[in-house]
């Protein structure tokens, strides 16, 4: 009853976001990944639906619910996340992307399961760099004419405004939003600062759940174009 109550800002709205890490495969068995749990964009995808709006999530490899009312596509590699983003952002108004896409993968992933051959030689292994999600979606068409409202996160270490605004310029997008503190990966709670053209709001600390809440609330303002 109580969100059936809650005000519905985004009633009408599509919204994508993407969540979770990517898997990059080096041979049938094996691959490379991160440590994303996926939760930020779990609860994001929660408050979207819950604020009224039509959620799709592109989930990579996480083991996590789907949040009530929210259309889930699962995906591996990044180039799966990107082609169903993609896909998928031609209908959506909002584009979230929180997933801790794997900047490169293996050029080229062995068919079989690589063997030791008992030499002692270890494989190498050559990259090459992934589609960036983001950026692509966010130079498309309907993203420059603001049919399409994208938003970019950021893991930063160090420098957070600074490297945080230059990775804003960079994708082209309205909003990029921080993590601040080191280790978040996995955690229940966050804190986040939100960086656009008009400067720096901060989110401070809460749990994750709260701050989607927080930052769907921001958005759902700036879409409606009433950001003092
Ligand atoms: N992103 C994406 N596709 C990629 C890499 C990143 O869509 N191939 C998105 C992430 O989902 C996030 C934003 O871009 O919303 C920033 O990701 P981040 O890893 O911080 O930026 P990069 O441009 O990859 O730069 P770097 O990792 O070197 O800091
Ligand atoms: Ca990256």
């Amino acid at each position: 009853l109580i969100a059936f109550l809650a005000p519905k800002p985004l009633l009408g709205q599509r919204v994508l976001i993407t969540a979770g890490p990517t898997f990059e495969a080096i041979d049938p068995v094996r691959g490379i990944t991160n440590l994303s749990s996926g939760k930020m964009g779990f609860a994001v995808a929660r408050a979207a639906r819950e604020a009224g709006a039509e959620v799709t999530l592109v989930a990579g490899p996480v083991h996590l619910p789907t949040p009530r009312g929210v259309q889930r596509i699962d995906v591996s590699s990044a180039r799966e996340m990107h082609a169903a983003a993609v896909q998928q952002a031609q209908e959506a108004h909002v584009f979230i992307a929180t997933a801790a896409v794997a900047d490169w993968r293996p050029a080229s992933p062995a068919e079989h399961k690589i063997k030791k051959d008992g030499s002692g030689q270890v494989p190498q292994l050559s990259f090459v760099e992934n589609p960036d999600i983001l950026a692509g979606i966010a130079r498309s068409p309907r993203a420059r004419t603001g049919e399409l409202y994208c938003v970019g996160f950021a893991a930063e270490s160090e420098n957070l405004q600074a490297n945080a605004q230059a990775k804003r310029a960079r994708k082209g997008v309205p909003l990029l939003v921080a993590n601040i503190g080191p280790a978040t990966f996995g955690r229940d709670d966050n804190a986040l600062l939100l960086v656009d053209e008009k400067g720096v709001v901060e989110l401070p600390h809460a749990s994750k759940r709260v701050l989607a809440q927080q930052l769907i609330a921001e958005i759902a303002r700036r879409v409606a174009g009433d950001v003092i």
